[in-house]
């Protein structure tokens, strides 16, 4: 099937297409328009012109759309799920539950924006000030420009249009080349409601030309991206004045203390790492092992990651299918490589078949190798001997990255120290990094990203606050 362009609430077909091809098997599964700068700014004078309807319109009318998206997605759950599966290979069980996170977060949008008002302000309480009336409002930006990744094709941007909408904005959406046709399913739901605002919404496809033309346009006031850090870096410096939302990559640690449940930590770590083939953000790369349970936590580790089943992502009970192409295999293969060359010593079978890589337990590693340092994005995780807290908190720490991060432990100042030390957007006690419920704030420090998602905090940051003073 294939997606469609959409200016506004007009569906069109432009210029020339690309094919889809299924990361597993290869087979044509969905085409998708290749736009360019003419069709972006096309689509962002649309999205211009509709800002007065949007902010124009009532709240209830916005959340009776995103509920009515919601009923709709429930009710087109399975071919939602199938579509995500076809185009990015995730398994599809893993599929379904993307779909039931995205209605949770378009509701909860709906939701939670029904109560964001501003409040009242003392004046009256600075020396300088006197008795008025003074109070703030909540506004929306207007036009809002969203870049969108693979790995999460449907709930990540459901994490940008659902509060962009919802308080009123209009938005430009540039889904991941890899995911058009799920983009445009969902895109789809939002445009054909009965409820939606006229033009609120546009799609457009393709790739760096479209990107650059969304933010160096003058027209949207907010960017929100998630996806690499390069590309990141590229938004900050062409962006301008607007605001901007980055929620970039990740190098997600664990420590393993002494005192943890072993047998819990090592199914926990075993899911977070290899969960979506490793292809998220706030994956399981890093584990550190407190010295006196290193070899039993390494033995027990090795063997819950042998029980996960690899295979076709059509099947229900396949927990882990294909990367999203061959070029991410052949470097996950080649930085386990040079590891084992380094002096890495694999617990579990190397073996990588075009796009299939298998769940890869590595030990006995050093801080410098590419494994541990960078971000891998593949089902890769690695163990690190340590001493105790003292020493791993440093090493989880020395890295550019800031996502998330976990501790297993059952000492309680242990727990206190590591949300205290540990320098990351959020950080998990007694379970894997590799945990979001999407009413939290997610979002990363150093180049983990800059701004927060789940939307009540989404919302405060695609909307301007007016202060308002009647004298
Ligand atoms: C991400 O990869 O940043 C998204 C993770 C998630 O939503 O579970």
């Amino acid at each position: 099937m294939e997606a469609k362009v959409f200016f506004g609430s007009n569906e069109a077909v432009t210029g020339s297409w690309t094919e889809r091809l299924s990361p597993y098997d290869n087979r044509v599964v969905s085409k998708a328009p290749v736009c360019g700068a003419e069709e972006t700014l096309r689509a962002l004078k649309i999205a211009k012109a509709a800002t007065k309807a949007a902010k124009a319109s009532t709240l209830s009318q916005r959340c009776d759309w995103l509920h009515d998206v919601a009923a709709k997605l429930r009710e087109q759950k399975e071919d939602l799920a199938k579509t995500i599966t076809d185009e990015v290979g995730k398994p599809i069980a893993f599929s379904r539950v993307e779909v039931e996170r995205c209605i949770e977060t378009v509701t909860l949008a709906a939701e939670t924006m029904r109560t964001m008002h501003g409040e009242t302000i003392n004046t009256d309480a600075m020396p300088s000030g006197r008795k008025t009336t003074a109070f703030y409002i909540r506004e929306p930006v207007g036009v809002i420009g969203a870049i969108t990744p693979f790995n999460f094709p449907l709930n990540l941007v459901a994490h940008k249009l659902a509060p962009a909408l919802v308080a009123g904005n209009t938005v430009v959406l540039k889904p991941t080349p890899e995911a058009p046709l799920t983009a445009y399913k969902f895109a789809k739901l939002f445009i054909e409601s009965p409820h939606a605002v006229k033009d609120a919404l546009s799609v457009v496809y393709g790739d760096a030309e479209v990107g650059s033309t969304l933010v160096g346009s003058d027209i949207p006031r907010k960017i929100s991206f998630t996806g690499s850090v390069p590309v990141g870096n590229i938004i900050t410096k062409s962006a301008g004045i607007k605001k901007v939302s980055l929620e970039l990559g990740g190098n997600a640690a664990t420590f393993v203390d002494k005192s943890a449940d072993l047998d819990l930590a090592a199914q926990r770590c075993a899911l977070g790492a290899f969960v979506n083939s490793g292809q998220v953000c706030i994956s399981l790369q890093r584990i550190y092992v407190h010295a006196d349970v290193y070899d039993v936590f390494a033995q027990k580790m090795a063997e819950a990651t042998q029980k996960l089943v690899v295979g076709s992502p059509y099947e229900d009970d396949t927990f882990m299918g294909p990367l999203i192409n061959e070029e991410s295999a052949e470097r996950a293969l080649s930085w386990v490589q040079s590891a084992i060359d380094e002096g890495a010593r694999p617990m579990t079978e190397v073996k990588c078949e075009g796009t299939m890589f298998y769940p890869t337990v590595m030990a006995d590693v050093t801080d410098d190798m590419a494994i541990v340092c960078e971000e891998v994005f593949a089902p890769i995780v690695s163990l690190v001997k340590v001493e105790g807290f003292d020493d791993a908190a440093p090493r989880m720490n020395d890295s550019p990255y800031g996502l998330q991060f976990s501790i297993f432990t059952n000492d309680l100042a242990l727990t206190q120290r590591a949300i205290s030390e540990l320098e990351a957007g959020g950080v998990v006690i007694n379970d894997m990094p590799t945990l979001r419920f999407d009413i939290q704030p997610y979002g990363g420090v150093k180049l983990s990203g800059v701004g927060r998602e789940g939307p009540r905090f989404a919302i405060e940051e695609m909307t301007e606050l007016k202060s308002v003073v009647i004298a």
